[in-house]
């Protein structure tokens, strides 16, 4: 758990592909957002009526199985209102009633928090991060020391590499990164300080040298859990360390 004078950020670890859902809290109101609520609702609802939690909210990254297969659950238990990016919605079309469908740079209000939506496509075509004070959910944009895979209809990685750019550009390096999946052995969130240091996926300047790595060659030669590389260790990898 994570907290802020305003607000908390509870997480669990859930189904067998290690999935992070994350409960955010608002202090004041004691209302909850239920970020990717997936695989086992009643351990996820169990922990917000201990914690005395009104689940008010649904915010979705994407609209992949493992991110959204209790969704319908949760609707039916509570009266949660569903938050996702308009691109995922129209692309995946889950026949979600009356989602409120974002366009990045929205907020959304969870009583006295505030939470930033951002466009992030590249995974999927609405991937979305969710930025509340200095932390920001990643959903499977990023993954400490990781990011995505462009294997599913609606992925592209050469957005994705755009995406990853930005978020190094403007996300300053003290923010803290809660990911979608727990795919590190020793770090469940990281900063993106560390993960500029770290992470492989950032050590590109080039797009064709990212796709290439993204698409044929991190899936021979890395498997999870990841650990850190720093882009010196990147080597034939990254062209511009040949100059
Ligand atoms: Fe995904």
């Amino acid at each position: 758990m994570t907290s802020h004078p305003t607000y908390s950020i509870h997480t669990l670890e859930l189904g067998p592909m290690e999935n992070f859902i994350y409960i955010i809290e608002d202090h004041a109101t004691k209302h909850a957002a239920i970020v990717d609520p997936a695989w086992d609702v009643d351990e996820i609802l169990q922990l917000c009526q201990l914690k005395g939690l009104n689940v008010t909210d649904i915010l979705l990254t994407h609209c992949h199985h493992d991110h959204i297969n209790g969704v319908e659950e949760v609707l039916e238990k509570t009266d949660a209102q569903i938050h996702l990016m308009k691109a995922e919605n129209d692309f995946w079309n889950p026949g979600f009633i009356k989602p409120r469908t974002l366009h990045g740079g929205d907020s959304i209000h969870l009583g006295k928090t505030e939470i930033q939506a951002l466009h992030t496509p590249g995974h999927s075509k609405g991937s979305t991060c969710f930025k509340i004070g200095n932390q920001l959910i990643a959903g499977d944009t990023m993954f400490v020391f990781g990011c995505g895979h462009c294997r599913l209809a609606g992925s592209d990685p050469e957005t994705l590499f755009k995406t990853l750019q930005k978020l190094k550009l403007e996300i300053p390096p003290q923010t803290i990164i809660l990911p979608g999946h727990n795919y590190s052995p020793t770090h469940p969130t990281s900063t993106m300080g560390e993960q500029i240091h770290g992470n492989p996926f950032l050590h590109f300047d080039n797009q064709y040298d990212f796709i290439k790595y993204r698409m044929k060659i991190h899936d021979q030669i890395r498997s999870d859990p990841y650990e850190a590389i720093p882009a010196e260790d990147m080597g034939e990898h990254c062209s511009h360390y040949h100059e």
